[in-house]
């Protein structure tokens, strides 16, 4: 199993479809705002971010490291709203390059700054975080202590650290576990104690918490539903191959919310 049998993760270049669409053409600038329509692989888009941005009160003082920064949308928002220095770390190569060129299309030289690799094992230099922040990436991490050894290490004194993640709310069933793994890449999803007692554990205090999953329940159910409407419309747009992969991709999603299983976290804990 690799973390390409996402399908959320294939023809990662489909955002250059939806800029087309809007008149775009390859080499033209773009605006951060044009881009958040279609660069935010989480849930509820710019909106979650300005909660981070709040939570953490981010402002151009601060050094923030982003974990799982994907096609670099929370990245650009944040540096462009805030003025804050981000790195963005992407494990994968070919979302890491997209990032690096839409970013370069906003005029956003080296704020972010996008860089590919493992977060268990790329090399940081010694460089310190005001703030880790991640949105939907670390379910995908299989070594949840040494993940969060390292978040802990990173941190200036006092640095924070933020999250929307995934979290097992009641047992999986073996089907249900297969498909996660295969559909979801889910490779870690500790139940709401545990994602608590773990960071702890790891040397923080928990600052806030919140329980996510009948939003985003209600959000997915909702993806689904709109992405079917307009089926015809991201066929002409994308293509079949892409269009199917995706509505496979959010069914599985639909599906885990809808059993009441599989849960959402948001979660603020300050280095202890
Ligand atoms: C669902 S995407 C979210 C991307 C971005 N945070 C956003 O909200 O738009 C999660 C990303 O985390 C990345 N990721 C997973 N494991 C990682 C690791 N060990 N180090 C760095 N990135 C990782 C994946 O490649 C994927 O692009």
């Amino acid at each position: 199993m690799t973390i390409k049998s996402m399908r959320l993760y294939t023809n990662v270049e489909r955002i250059y479809n939806e800029l087309k669409e809007l008149g775009l053409a390859q080499s033209e600038s773009l605006d951060v705002d044009t881009l958040s329509r279609f660069d935010q692989l989480h849930y509820h888009g710019t909106d979650a971010l300005d909660i981070a941005i709040k939570v953490l009160a981010l402002d151009s003082s601060h050094e923030v490291l982003e974990i799982g920064s994907g096609i670099g949308g929370p990245a650009r928002y944040l540096a462009n709203k805030t003025g804050a220095l981000i790195k963005a770390l992407e494990l994968q190569p070919d979302q890491n390059k997209l990032a690096q060129e839409l970013s370069e299309r906003c005029g956003l030289v080296g704020n972010p700054q996008h860089v590919c690799g493992d977060f268990l094992d790329y090399d940081f230099s010694a460089r310190y975080y005001d703030a880790i922040v991640s949105w939907l990436a670390l379910y995908h991490i299989s070594d949840r202590e040494r993940m969060l050894k390292r978040c802990h290490q990173l941190l200036k004194p006092g640095g924070q650290f933020y999250t929307e993640d995934l979290y097992m709310r009641k047992a999986f069933n073996q089907d249900e576990q297969q498909n996660l793994a295969e559909e979801l890449y889910a490779v870690t999803l500790p139940d709401w104690d545990d994602y608590q007692s773990q960071i702890e554990a790891s040397g923080f205090e928990i600052i806030e918490c919140q329980e996510l999953s009948d939003d985003w329940g209600t959000f997915t159910h909702q993806r689904l539903k709109d992405y079917n409407n307009d089926r015809d419309r991201h066929v002409r747009v994308h293509g079949e191959a892409t269009v199917e992969g995706l509505k496979i991709f959010y069914s599985s999603v639909d599906r885990h919310f809808q059993s009441g299983k599989l849960g959402g976290i948001r979660l603020c804990a300050k280095k202890r």
